[in-house]
This record gives structure tokens, C-alpha cells and sequence, in this order.
């Protein structure tokens, strides 16, 4: 297959155009290196196959509607995956228009674009935070999502109707795939356990949001990609699906696991919850179970065990090349 995929240097695109290169595809990664957090870090992220020879890829934007047609034809591309987003519930709150232009604009033109090319599969990133504050625990895909708790989580929603409506309208095969806090690996450095992680390695106090019972559903990266490289072959009609980590845990549990991982207990800086964040995401995850045989293998321990190897081994590398 030759993929047009977007957002392709961040986390999660990075570890997906890794996986789709070693089981043999092309993919054509559009990226504009957006500045919600240093773009060397993107450059970083694909610095391992930057000169692979399936790999392409294109500085620009999903809002250049003339650019992505063109990518499209002339690669012949025949899936697309959507991963690129102003990401962060925290940020949108503050910059909602840049938030709903990227998200809600950016998807549309994506759209068009594979519509007037006759590109009519698309794997797209929604989230958990579609969900809002939902009482019907855990959160099934066919619940209401229609109370977003932050323009984030409004965008993330509004991608899917679109979505549906380009299926609706011109028959295009989509997965909107609701990812639940995805760690592992190259996370974003302001999400919760890359940050954690930092400040305990560092002996700094680590900042915590409300009284530490809030509670999320942590997927690993490698489960993510596993989903999403399923949702590729699996693409047929519309689908809505989870794709979660095996359980959800508590901020305190989440951070006696990094104590125990790094070796030292923390210093904790109690601070009031933030408005967008949600109290609890929990994912029902037999539908993407049913769909694409989706079934996360990845257990929240081992995870996080993983992720502060990594971390110190990269802080090592880095270390050595100052
Ligand atoms: N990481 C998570 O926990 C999580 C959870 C739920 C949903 N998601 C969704 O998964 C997707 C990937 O998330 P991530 O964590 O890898 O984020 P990321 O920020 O690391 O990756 C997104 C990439 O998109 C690029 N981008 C942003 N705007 C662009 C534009 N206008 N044109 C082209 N490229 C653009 C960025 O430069 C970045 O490299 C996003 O859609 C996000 O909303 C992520």
C-alpha cells in the first residue's frame, strides 16, 4: 500500500511510519513541524528512517488543500491516515481557533482533497476526551459524545460527523479511532508521564491537578500502532472505535508506578484541577475487539517500566553528544 500519512514526525505518526515500513509499505508523510512543542523533537523522531527508500517525506500543511491533492495523484496513494491535530485539551482552551482550524478545517481540506482525487479510505485520530464527563462507565462507543469539555475535544468530534458525512456522501471507507492517552517512547514532552518522569528523574516537585483520584484509561504506543495498522486492513463502511489500554489507574497509582520505575519517591505540588480536563476515561474496547481484532497486550507496569528505560537511555545519549 502507499500511504499518505499525516502528522507523520510527531509521536504517535513516528512509531506508525516505523511499523508500516518494516511489514513493506510506502508512506508519504506530511508534517508542517507545528510549534505546540520544539520541533527538533519531530526531526528527532524520524531521524531512524529519514533515508528510508519507501519513505517520503513532505514539509507542509493538511490545510494546503492543493498540496495534499497533489500528493495524492502523484504518489497514487490509496490510504490515507489522519494523525496530524493542534493537540493538548490544556492549549485549546486558550487557543481555540488555532485549535478548531487545524482540527475542523485542516480535516475538511483533507477531505476534499481525497475527494477530488477519488482517495476514499481514511484512518483518522479522534480521542476519549469526545466523551466529555460521561456517566456510562466504561465509555462504548454508541454513548451520546456530545458534550465536549474543551474545544479540543469539540474538534476531535466534529472530525468525526465530517468524516461520517464524506462516507454518507461519497461512500469513503473511514476509521475514527478514539485513542486513550497514548505514552510510550517519544511522548509529547507536556503530557502527563513524559513530564513526571522528568521531574522525578530531575529531584524536582512534580506538579499534580485536583486531589490525585482522577483516573485514566494509559494506552502503550506499540498497542496504538497495532490498532491503527489493524484499522488499515480492516477499513470498511464507517466505524467508531476505541482503541484503549488494558485498564485505567488513578493519578496516585500512575505516580507510585513512575516512583517505583525511577527508583525515588516524589515531592508532590497539589494544584486545583483544570478546566477541559475530564474526571475519569475508561474504554469499552469489544467493539474494536469485534471490528479488527484489537486486543491491547501492553499492561500499564510493564509500560511505564519501558518508558523510563527509554527515558534514561535517551537522556544518556543526549548527555553524551553535548
Ligand atoms: N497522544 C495521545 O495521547 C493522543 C490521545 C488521543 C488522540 N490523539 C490524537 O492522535 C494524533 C497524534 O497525536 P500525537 O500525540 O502523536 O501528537 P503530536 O503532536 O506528537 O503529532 C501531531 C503531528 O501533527 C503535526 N501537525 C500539526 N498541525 C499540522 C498541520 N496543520 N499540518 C501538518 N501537520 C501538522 C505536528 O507537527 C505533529 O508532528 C492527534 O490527532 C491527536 O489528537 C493523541
Amino acid at each position: 500500500m502507499t500511504i499518505l500519512l499525516t502528522g507523520a514526525a510527531g509521536f504517535i505518526g513516528s512509531h506508525l511510519t516505523e511499523q508500516l515500513l518494516a511489514v513493506g509499505h510506502q508512506v508519504i508523510g506530511l508534517d508542517n513541524f507545528d510549534d505546540q512543542y520544539d520541533p527538533y523533537r519531530k526531526y528527532d523522531n524520524i531521524h531512524a528512517f529519514a533515508e528510508h527508500p519507501r519513505f517520503e517525506l513532505i514539509k507542509g500543511d493538511i490545510r494546503d488543500q492543493a498540496l495534499v491533492s497533489d500528493l495524492l495523484k502523484r504518489h497514487a496513494c490509496d490510504t490515507v491516515v489522519h494523525l496530524a491535530a493542534r493537540t493538548g485539551v490544556r492549549t485549546s482552551v486558550t487557543e481555540p481557533a488555532r485549535c478548531l482550524d487545524v482540527n475542523v478545517n485542516g480535516t475538511l481540506s483533507l477531505l476534499e482533497a481525497m475527494r477530488v482525487t477519488n482517495v476514499g479510505r481514511l484512518v483518522m485520530a479522534s480521542s476519549s476526551s469526545v466523551y466529555g464527563n460521561s456517566n456510562n462507565v466504561p465509555f462504548r462507543e454508541d454513548d451520546s459524545a456530545n458534550q465536549p469539555l474543551s474545544p479540543y475535544a469539540m474538534s476531535k468530534r466534529s472530525g468525526e460527523l465530517l468524516a461520517y458525512t464524506y462516507h454518507h456522501l461519497y461512500g469513503f471507507d473511514i476509521a475514527c479511532l478514539r485513542f486513550f492517552t497514548v505514552y510510550g517512547p517519544r511522548q509529547r514532552p507536556e503530557m502527563a508521564i513524559s513530564r513526571f518522569t522528568e521531574q522525578l528523574i530531575n529531584e524536582q516537585p512534580i506538579t499534580l491537578f485536583g486531589d490525585g483520584t482522577t483516573a485514566r484509561n494509559y494506552t502503550y504506543i506499540h498497542d496504538t500502532v497495532m490498532g491503527i495498522l489493524r484499522a488499515i486492513y480492516c477499513l470498511s463502511g464507517y466505524n467508531l472505535l476505541n482503541v484503549g489500554g488494558p485498564t485505567s489507574v488513578t493519578l496516585h497509582e500512575l505516580v507510585q508506578l513512575i516512583e517505583r520505575a525511577v527508583g525515588h519517591k516524589a515531592t508532590i505540588d497539589w494544584q486545583p484541577a483544570q478546566p477541559g480536563d475530564v474526571v475519569l476515561t475508561c474504554a469499552d474496547l469489544s467493539l474494536a475487539a469485534e471490528r479488527i481484532g484489537y486486543r491491547p497486550t501492553v499492561s500499564i507496569d510493564e509500560g511505564i517500566n519501558r518508558f523510563v528505560r527509554w527515558y534514561k537511555q535517551d537522556l544518556a545519549k543526549n548527555e553524551t553528544h553535548i
